[in-house]
């Protein structure tokens, strides 16, 4: 999962399928201003190939980063060199310092299994929070938001390059299970093929708004951001 041919692609395929990371981080930002004005540091937490770090970079004085697997964070080394990164776990990890902001994008939150796992990890972001510094959580889908068998398929062509991805996600327990398929081809190399198989929780909104509360977090729920999927933002007591 998140292997090195997936870093290769990662950006790539989801900003030709509309994401737009630099106004996702601008309204990140935003929203981290409004209850923080002065707020100059940030963590983005599995910060992927460092799309919105890139972004991040140029909106707060010191940024950092925090991602689990190892190609990825390479990526985000070789795109946002002037960040701090750290290879490691959500659920398991101690910087040594604190920040004014803290962000996890794009559904990464839904990587924890458990709720006992969801509490403990903001319970790790508070700890790397200065008093009042606040947490942006762009969550995987609700229980209660989620379709179940949905597939969905893009084909995008950048500099000679053409990849397909399709996925299929269906419901497996509390959870869902997403295959995808990609196809990378481009003239010299011709086409290969891989696939990326992922469980990612289904929390309900309730029980993030429980585990907030347990980690000492006064939470917001902001609808309709990232898809349909909405933004957590919470202030550390
Ligand atoms: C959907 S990607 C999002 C990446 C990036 N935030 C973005 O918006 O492009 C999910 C990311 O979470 C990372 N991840 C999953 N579990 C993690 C964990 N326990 N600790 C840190 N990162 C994790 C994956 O390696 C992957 O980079």
């Amino acid at each position: 999962m998140y292997g090195a041919d997936l870093a290769e692609i990662f950006e790539l395929i989801h900003r030709g399928r509309g994401k737009n990371y630099l106004s996702e981080a601008h309204e990140v930002t935003r929203r981290v201003r409004m209850h923080k004005p002065a707020a100059a540091s940030l963590l983005d937490v599995a910060c992927g190939t460092g799309s919105h770090l890139t972004a991040f970079a140029t909106l707060f004085d010191h940024v950092e980063g925090l991602e689990i697997s190892e190609p990825f964070m390479r990526a985000a080394k070789a795109a946002v060199p002037q960040a701090v990164l750290h290879l490691g776990d959500m659920r398991d990890f101690d910087l040594g310092r604190s920040f004014d902001a803290i962000s996890c994008m794009f559904g990464s939150i839904g990587y924890l299994a458990t709720t006992r796992e969801l509490t403990a990890t903001l319970t790790r972001f508070a700890h790397h929070l200065v008093p009042g510094g606040v947490v942006a959580i762009d969550p995987w889908w609700f229980l209660e938001t989620y379709t179940d068998g949905y597939v969905s398929g893009s084909v995008i062509e950048v500099d000679g390059t053409t990849i397909s991805r399709v996925s299929h996600s269906k419901l497996e327990g509390n959870a869902s299970r997403m295959d995808v398929h990609y196809i990378v081809a481009d003239s010299v190399q011709g086409a290969r093929h891989f696939t990326e198989n992922h469980l990612i929780t289904l929390f309900t909104r309730a029980q993030y708004e429980k585990a907030f509360a347990a980690a000492g977090f006064t939470v917001e729920y902001i609808e309709g951001l990232h898809a349909g999927r909405g933004l957590f933002v919470g202030v550390r007591d």
